[in-house]
C-alpha cells in the first residue's frame, strides 16, 4: 500500500477530494443535495475573508442552485476569469451532494465583480490581489482540463471508499460468521452428552457470554417432564445477572410462560421485569423439543457501541437456540429409551432370581450394594452407576444353568458345579455385543474371581481383577450369607461382617472390605425383608419344596464364603 492509500483509509472520499483541490490552489465549498452550503472554504485570511464574503457567496450558491434545480452540472464561468468546477457525489444515480471548486485566472483580479467582493468584505483590493496572485494561475485552455482531472480523481476516490466500505462489511460479516462457525463447532463438539444436557446447556451459556456483548446468558426450562427431559424446571445462566438468581429464575419463568410461536422476542423495561433492569433490552429465544415449548435461551444488558439487540446477535442466539431443541430431544428420546431399556433389564434379571425364591432380588440387592461400596471406596457418581448396572447384570448368565441344577436344594455334584461355574462366560458371552455394556463386562466375567487367585474363570488374583469384579464379588457374598438359602438359614449380620473381615485380602480386597464396613445396609435390609415375604409367600404356595427358615446354618457349613451359592 502506498502512502496517500495508506492515507485514505477509512477517510470519506469527498474530504480526500478537498485536501486534493487545496493543494492545487483551488478553494472548495460542499453544498448538500438541496442546495444549503455544508462547509464553506477553509482559507483563511484576506483570501478566506474574500470567498466568504457576500458576493462570492450569492454567486457561488446562484450556480449551485441552478444545478439542484436540474441544470447540468457542468463547468461555470462565473465572471471573467472565475470558474466553479461541480463535483456532485452520485450515488445510484442521485446526487447526494455537491464539493464545488474555484478556479481563478490573472484576469478575475481585475473583474469588477472582485471588486465588488472585496467592497462587500471591506478588503484592500491591491492587498487581497497579492494575497491571490499565487493561486490565480488558471487560463481558459487549461481549466476544462484541471475540471476533467478533477472529476477523474473524485470518481477514483468514491471507488476506492466503495471498496474499503464493501472490504469493511466482508470482514465484519466474514468475522461474525467465523463466531458463529466457532460456536457451532464448539456446541456441536459437546452434541454427544445425551446423558448430561445440564453440562451442555452450562456450556453453551459460557459460549454465547464469551462471544456476544451481552452481561448475562440464561437458559430456562418448563417443568415438562416429558420433553425437557433433566433440565425440567431449570435455570442456568452465566455473566452478572441484573438481580438475585431466585428472582431472575422466576421472571425467567414468567416471560416463558408468556412467549408463544417460534420467533424471537425482545422486551425492554418493565416489560421484562428485573431482567430488564435500568430500561436494558432482553432479547428471548425459544427452544422446542418435539415441537412443544419447552425453554429459552434468554440474553440482557449488552453493553459497547450498540446497546440494541442486532441480527447477527439474534443470529448466534438462534443458532445456539436450535442446537439445544436438537440436543434436549435427543436427550429426552435417549432418557426415555435408558429408561425402557433398564426396565427390561430389571425385569430380565429379577426373572432370573426368581427362579429360585431364595434368590429372589439378589440381582437388584447387589446393584444397590455395589453402587453403594463403589462411593464408599471414593468412586464418583457416574462410576457407581456404571458398577450398579453390573451389580444388576452380573449373574445373567444363570439363564444358561438349567433350572434343575440352579435350583437343586441339596449338595451339587461335581459336574452340576462346574456348570454353575460357567454362568460369569454365558453372561459375558450374551451382554459383550451390547455396546453400552463395554464396561460393565469385567464385573460380569470376573465377579467371581478371589483375590487370593483362587476364583474362576480365570483365577485372576489381587489387582489383576478389576475393581469393577472385586466390588460386585465382594457385596455378592455379602448378600448370599445375609439370605436365606435351599440349604441354609441366613447368617446374622455380626457374622457376615465377620466372614468379610476375616476374607479380606483371601476372597476380597482387603480396602473394599475395610470400606464396606462404612456403608449404610438400612435400604439393602428393606429390599431383602421385601424379598423374603415374598419369598415365604411363595414357598407357602408351593409347600412340596423344603424349607430351611427358621433353622440354622451349623457353624463351618457351606454359608462361609466360597461355598456353593455364594460361590454362584
Ligand atoms: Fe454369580
Amino acid at each position: 500500500m502506498t502512502d496517500a492509500a495508506a492515507q485514505s483509509v477509512g477517510r470519506p472520499a469527498h474530504v480526500q477530494l478537498r485536501e486534493r483541490c487545496a493543494r492545487l490552489g483551488l478553494p472548495t465549498w460542499r453544498y448538500s443535495a438541496g442546495g444549503h452550503v455544508i462547509a464553506p472554504p477553509a482559507e483563511q485570511g484576506v483570501v478566506g475573508a474574500l470567498l466568504r464574503s457576500r458576493t462570492i457567496e450569492l454567486l457561488v450558491e446562484r450556480a449551485v442552485q441552478g444545478w439542484v434545480a436540474g441544470q447540468e452540472a457542468t463547468l461555470t464561468e462565473l465572471f471573467p476569469g472565475c470558474w466553479l468546477i461541480p463535483l456532485p457525489d452520485v450515488h445510484r444515480r442521485r446526487r447526494r451532494a455537491y464539493t464545488v471548486a474555484m478556479a481563478l485566472a490573472p484576469e478575475a483580479l481585475q473583474s469588477e465583480q472582485f471588486l465588488a467582493a472585496c467592497q462587500s468584505a471591506s478588503l484592500d483590493a491591491e492587498a487581497t490581489r497579492s494575497a491571490l496572485r499565487g493561486i490565480a494561475v488558471m487560463d481558459g485552455r487549461t481549466v476544462g482540463r484541471v475540471a476533467d482531472l478533477l472529476r477523474w480523481a473524485q470518481e477514483d476516490l468514491q471507488a476506492m471508499a466503495r471498496g474499503e466500505h464493501e472490504t469493511g462489511l466482508m470482514s465484519r460479516r466474514l468475522g461474525e460468521s467465523y463466531e458463529e462457525l466457532a460456536l457451532l463447532y464448539k456446541l456441536g463438539q459437546s452434541m454427544n452428552q445425551l446423558d448430561h444436557p445440564q453440562r451442555f446447556v452450562r456450556s453453551a451459556c459460557a459460549e454465547l457470554h464469551e462471544v456476544l456483548a451481552f452481561r448475562w446468558i440464561a437458559a430456562r426450562f418448563s417443568g415438562d417432564m416429558r420433553h425437557a427431559g433433566a433440565v425440567a424446571g431449570e435455570f442456568f445462566f452465566h455473566g452478572e445477572l441484573p438481580a438475585p438468581v431466585d428472582q431472575c429464575s422466576a421472571e425467567a419463568e414468567k416471560l416463558l410462560r408468556g412467549m408463544l410461536g417460534t420467533d424471537p422476542v425482545i422486551l425492554a423495561g418493565e416489560a421484562a421485569g428485573v431482567l430488564g433492569r435500568d430500561s436494558m433490552q432482553v432479547v428471548l429465544l425459544p427452544v422446542f423439543s418435539e415441537g412443544i415449548l419447552i425453554g429459552a435461551i434468554m440474553a440482557g444488558q449488552k453493553f459497547g457501541d450498540d446497546p440494541e439487540v442486532t441480527s447477527p446477535d439474534l443470529k448466534m442466539l438462534g443458532a445456539a437456540a436450535g442446537h439445544l431443541s436438537v440436543l434436549l430431544e435427543n436427550a429426552a428420546l435417549y432418557e426415555r429409551q435408558q429408561a425402557m431399556f433398564m426396565g427390561t433389564l430389571e425385569a430380565l434379571t429379577a426373572s432370573i432370581d426368581a427362579k429360585d425364591p431364595y434368590t429372589c432380588g439378589h440381582s437388584e440387592r447387589v446393584a444397590h450394594l455395589a453402587s453403594s461400596l463403589a462411593l464408599a471406596h471414593g468412586l464418583s457418581a457416574e462410576q457407581a452407576e456404571r458398577i450398579r448396572i453390573a451389580g444388576l447384570v452380573h449373574d445373567i448368565g444363570k439363564i444358561g444353568v438349567p433350572e434343575s441344577v440352579l435350583c437343586k436344594p441339596g449338595k451339587l455334584t461335581s459336574e452340576e458345579f462346574e456348570q454353575i461355574k460357567l454362568h460369569p462366560e454365558i453372561g459375558h458371552h450374551i451382554l459383550r455385543d451390547i455396546p453400552m455394556f463395554d464396561d460393565v463386562l469385567p464385573g460380569v466375567l470376573h465377579h467371581h474371581e478371589r483375590f487370593d487367585g483362587t476364583g474362576y474363570p480365570e483365577r485372576l488374583a489381587g489387582e489383576a481383577i478389576p475393581l469393577i469384579a472385586r466390588i460386585i464379588g465382594l457385596v455378592d457374598a455379602f448378600d448370599a450369607m445375609s439370605s436365606n438359602r435351599t440349604y441354609r438359614r441366613a447368617m446374622d449380620r455380626t457374622q457376615v461382617l465377620e466372614e468379610i473381615r476375616r476374607g479380606a485380602g483371601l476372597q476380597f480386597d482387603p480396602q473394599l472390605a475395610e470400606d464396606f464396613m462404612k456403608v449404610d445396609l438400612s435400604k439393602f435390609d428393606e429390599l431383602l425383608a421385601r424379598a423374603q415375604q415374598a419369598a415365604e409367600r411363595k414357598l407357602n404356595r408351593f409347600s412340596h419344596r423344603p424349607s430351611v427358615l427358621g433353622e440354622r446354618a451349623p457353624a463351618g457349613s457351606d454359608a462361609a464364603p466360597g461355598a456353593r451359592e455364594e460361590a454362584a
